[in-house]
């Protein structure tokens, strides 16, 4: 018997045993399993690396293994319940026709421009990813190792994703959603164009925030689809203006960010999220709910609102979550999430397009999701985040004081700052850029006209906190120039 195999005929057993133990209390040592088992160190960490994927036990370094406090397929903080979700709404909202007809356009100007490499003498505070500085580049590099000599690891994996990584995605997300109803993904990105390209006809309006991410829009004209902008303040969605945009429009989807909104940085308020959900269920429409950026909170941050999707009985939301943003971009690993027959138009779109994600990088996701350096990375993280959220809002309250927003986000990775009314976002970028800061202008996120000029810098690419600083100070000289 090989190494591979008895470790999950371990992990068989101890699975087997786990009732023994009451939720959290501490499992036998590694030693104490070797010698009851007669297996060797390695044989036991690849079955307690199993169980941690499968959410069955937690391992704290130096002090051990414990049995999991929640058992999977519990609902922490959801709806829960096990009544089947009455889903029959989605057979209209799956058919409907948009009676306009579609016009299609292949725009990325958008996306590019947030996926461009800034030169190394230019000060980042364009980009959306995390510098490698802030990505857990030792822990990955051990995953893949790890992920490299799991059998099968070149094998390929079932359309709908390794069952162990789409139940790890259950857990992670919550409520009553279960293995089956998650699609492992490329990443968000191609997450949104599967859950536009399935949800409505092209024609079909679809509603968005407004400002919102540009590549949400780009893809929705992509795929045939008409954006229609409602507009976001400091609590997020306007709820009070979303049932006459569906009523106007008579759309099936609206795709809102919940959590730290880009590029806004809003959070739904407690009393908008439960509105959102029944207005969309009155207009027979989906809620795309994209939770980009749930682990980049920081560290002052008061306890998360649980995802839309963990409060919704009757598969309204279609939830999508990344692995890109706390990582790396390379880490094209996400979820989409379903229940009912929008399920199965998901999984078809997808397959069409790129038959499934590559078994390395699910493996690879597996192993370090399980690892303790995962949830060592994210306090790292989160504590990264707000010093660098503080070091920027420092810098601007010195330099740019006029343009510090109110309210700092305790998520995401940007602030957004409203310019004086006529002062052009483009040409202000523009000419920062000659003086050696990238920023990004906040006319792109905007599906119609701006209601005034911004600019949204970003604290996660910089190389450090003082280049965050020397940036602003850039920013500065470029604000000065005579328009
Ligand atoms: C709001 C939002 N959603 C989705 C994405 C896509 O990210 P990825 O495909 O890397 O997961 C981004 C990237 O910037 C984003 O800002």
């Amino acid at each position: 018997m090989n190494e591979r195999s008895s470790g999950a005929e371990l992990a068989a057993i101890l699975r087997g045993e786990l009732n023994r133990y009451s939720p959290g209390e501490k499992l036998p040592s590694s030693r104490a399993l070797m010698v009851r088992h007669q297996v060797s160190p390695v044989t036991v960490s690849r079955a307690i690396a199993e169980l941690a994927a499968q959410g069955l036990v937690v391992t704290r370094p130096g002090a051990g293994v414990f049995r999991a406090e929640a058992a999977p397929g519990a609902a922490p903080g959801g709806s829960g319940g096990t009544a089947p979700p009455d889903t029959s709404w989605q057979e209209v909202a799956l058919s409907a026709e948009a009676g306009v007809p579609p016009s299609r356009s292949a725009d990325a100007s958008g996306v590019l421009a947030a996926l461009a490499l800034a030169p190394p003498e230019v000060v980042d505070l364009n980009s959306g990813y995390l510098h490698p500085v802030l990505q857990p580049e030792r822990a990955l590099a051990a995953a893949l190792a790890r992920a490299g000599r799991r059998p099968g690891a070149w094998g390929r994996p079932p359309i709908d994703g390794l069952p162990e990584l789409r139940a790890w995605f259950a857990r992670d997300i919550g409520g009553a959603l279960t293995a089956s109803d998650v699609l492992i993904t490329a990443g968000g990105q191609s997450a949104l164009t599967t859950a536009l390209r399935s949800l409505a006809a092209p024609g079909a309006p679809v509603l968005v925030e407004s400002p919102t991410y540009p590549g949400t829009v780009a893809v929705a004209r992509a795929a045939g689809l008409r954006p229609v902008p409602v507009p976001v303040d400091a609590d997020g969605l306007r709820t009070d203006l979303l049932a006459d945009a569906f009523a106007a429009t008579r759309a099936r989807v609206l795709v809102c960010q919940p959590l730290f909104q880009n590029p806004t940085g809003a959070v739904l308020s407690a009393a908008r999220r439960p509105e959102v959900l029944r207005i969309a269920r009155a207009a027979g429409a989906f809620v795309v709910e994209d939770d980009f950026a749930r682990r980049l909170v920081h560290t002052d941050a008061p306890a998360l609102p649980v995802p839309l999707a963990a409060e919704d009985p009757d598969g309204v939301v279609v939830h999508i979550r990344s692995l890109t943003k706390p990582t790396s971009p390379s880490l094209r690993v996400g979820a989409i999430t379903a229940r009912g027959p929008a399920y199965q138009r998901l999984r078809a779109v997808q397959a069409m397009d790129s038959f499934f994600v590559p078994r390395p990088l699910q493996e690879t996701t597996l192993e370090l999701v399980a690892s303790p350096a995962w949830s060592h990375h994210l306090r790292t993280l989160a504590g990264a985040l707000h010093d660098r959220r503080q070091t920027l809002a420092v810098a601007l309250r010195q330099w740019l004081p006029d343009l510090l927003p109110d309210r700092l986000p305790y998520g995401g990775y940007h602030l957004w700052l409203r310019l004086p009314d006529g002062r052009d976002d483009g040409a202000l970028a523009a000419a920062a850029l000659r003086a050696g800061v990238a920023v990004t202008p906040g006319r792109g996120y905007f599906t119609a006209e701006a209601p005034g000029p911004h600019l949204r810098l970003s604290y996660a690419c910089a190389d450090s906190p003082e280049r965050l600083t020397e940036g602003v100070r850039r920013l500065h000289r470029a604000y000065g120039e005579p328009l």
